[in-house]
């Protein structure tokens, strides 16, 4: 037995579901270094900042956050304690030592691609050698450096698949902060997804920032996200798959199909357009049109009727006028989307777009006013035609009122329901009896079943 106690570790997590993912595998890895997840970073030995460059407030947030850490830092030092901050994520890729020279308190900055590397960079710190910086891309492929997944609790469960964008976006710092398009070889998601599904998981969502431009190596050659659907699919015990974020010239028919004959491919999409209008998506250096966009809806839903769309929309893109962005909410209604994503334009450094004139900030807001109203009228009209139906839900967690469950809809919606915890990690067909603006309610129909409803 190790008579060390563990040191406590404290990660708080910004921007996307890649992010959450490399938190969960940064932790599993910083376990097996001898730390343990906390929950406050209060008096932790290691407080981990995994951050988000994609706006600017986001990047700023973390700025803020340090200085609120310095404090928890200067208390612990008081103590005769040590507490050691790092910073990762895509603001660490971005910017590199340039934190360190803002806030001198931290003493590592980790890009994304490096995370396999923290063990041996705390040693160098605990052997004094200063601040750790590793912002390259390592030859060597983080995921099969990463310790093995550990045993979790929750039956859902992200998987990184792809990494990286080769779209360039005018407006956007992925293709920067996450470098060129990679995608994991199909035996490793493979046994991922199987050791997932060993520890109870049932709901497998595959990420990458550009997730359906997946082109894994796997039998035979080069795989599709659809081929590499299909055998995840056959994965004992994996009932429900998931796929985020999708660009959609990347949208194969393949994958297409696949919505219609993979039964554990959710009917949910998320298909960012970002802008109706032509003008603006050439600006924005999409590579597609709005009715390019339409068509494609046109076939996915013709394939999969129930099919629920989910978008990203950003208002403001410099050059924008008034009516460039009434033809952003003439193709909202043209598509009626379940949920959608919508931004103010944010100009990022060192991105295509971020010298341009900018639209004056009154406009941006009161566009995004405008955009976020057609949006929340959409969303209603959707949960209230979910009203009546019986659908399976995932149970998740116990809700707040006793004897009450949280699972998710086939739609991604959280759905509360009265039904015993046997149901916990469970299937269970519900008939959803009412809609809110971010959740619906039901009751479980027939006897409980582990099975599709
Ligand atoms: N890979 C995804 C999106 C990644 S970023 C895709 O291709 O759609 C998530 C969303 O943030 C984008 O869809 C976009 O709507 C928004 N976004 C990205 N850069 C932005 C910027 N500079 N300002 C405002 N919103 C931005
Ligand atoms: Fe960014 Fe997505 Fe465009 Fe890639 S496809 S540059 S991640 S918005
Ligand atoms: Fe943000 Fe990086 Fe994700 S910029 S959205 S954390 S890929």
């Amino acid at each position: 037995m190790n008579a060390i106690p563990p040191k406590k570790l404290f990660i708080r997590t910004y921007g996307c579901q890649m992010n959450v993912y490399d938190s969960e595998r940064m932790t599993e890895a910083l376990t097996g270094a001898g730390y343990e997840a906390v929950d406050a970073p209060e008096d932790a030995d290691l407080v981990l900042l995994n951050t988000c460059h994609i706006r600017e407030k986001a990047a700023e947030k973390v700025y803020s956050e340090l200085g609120r850490i310095r404090k928890l830092a200067d208390e612990k030092a008081e103590q005769g304690g040590t507490m050691r901050v790092g910073v990762t994520g895509c603001v660490a890729q971005a910017e590199g030592e340039e934190i360190v020279r803002r806030q001198p308190l931290v003493d590592l900055v980790v890009g994304p691609q490096a995370y396999h590397r923290l063990p041996a960079m705390l040693d160098a710190l605990d052997e004094g050698k200063g601040a750790q910086i590793v912002t390259d891309f390592p030859t060597e492929d983080k995921f099969e450096a990463l310790p093995q997944r550990a045993r979790r609790t929750s039956p859902s469960a992200f998987l990184s698949v792809q990494e990286g964008c080769d779209k360039f976006c005018a407006f956007c710092v992925v293709p920067y902060t996450r470098g060129a398009e990679f995608s994991r070889p199909v035996v490793q998601v493979i046994a991922e997804a199987q050791r997932l599904a060993e520890s109870g998981v049932r709901e497998v969502t595959l990420l990458g920032q550009n997730v359906n431009a997946y082109h894994g190596e796997g039998k035979g050659g080069t795989w599709s996200l659809a081929r590499l659907i299909r055998e995840v699919a056959g994965v004992e015990g994996i009932d429900r798959i998931r796929y985020t974020t999708s660009h959609p010239n990347d949208m194969d028919d393949d994958l297409i199909a696949a919505h219609a004959e993979v039964q554990e491919l959710m009917p949910y999409l998320h298909l960012p357009v970002q802008s109706g209008s032509d003008r603006i998506l050439k600006a924005m250096n999409r590579k597609h049109t709005a009715d390019s966009y339409l068509r494609l809806i046109d076939r996915i839903r013709a394939t999969r009727p129930d099919i629920a769309m989910s978008g990203d929309f950003i208002v403001g893109f410099p050059g924008e006028t008034d009516a460039d962005f009434d033809e952003t909410l003439a193709l909202m209604d043209a598509v009626g989307y379940a949920h959608a994503f919508s931004f103010k334009y944010s100009p990022r450094p060192g991105t295509p777009a971020s010298g341009a004139e900018q639209v004056p900030e009154a406009v941006k807001e009161e566009r995004l006013a405008r955009l976020n109203e057609v949006l929340r009228v959409h969303q209603t009209r959707f949960q209230e035609s979910c009203i009546g139906r019986t659908m399976p839900v995932l149970f998740e967690k116990v809700g707040r009122e006793p004897g009450q469950l949280i699972g998710r809809s086939p739609y991604l919606q959280p759905v509360h329901a009265y039904v015993p915890e046997s149901a916990l990690q469970q299937i269970v067909p519900v008939r959803i009896d009412a809609g809110f603006p971010n959740s619906l309610s039901g009751t479980p129909v027939g006897a409980l079943s582990s099975e599709h409803a």
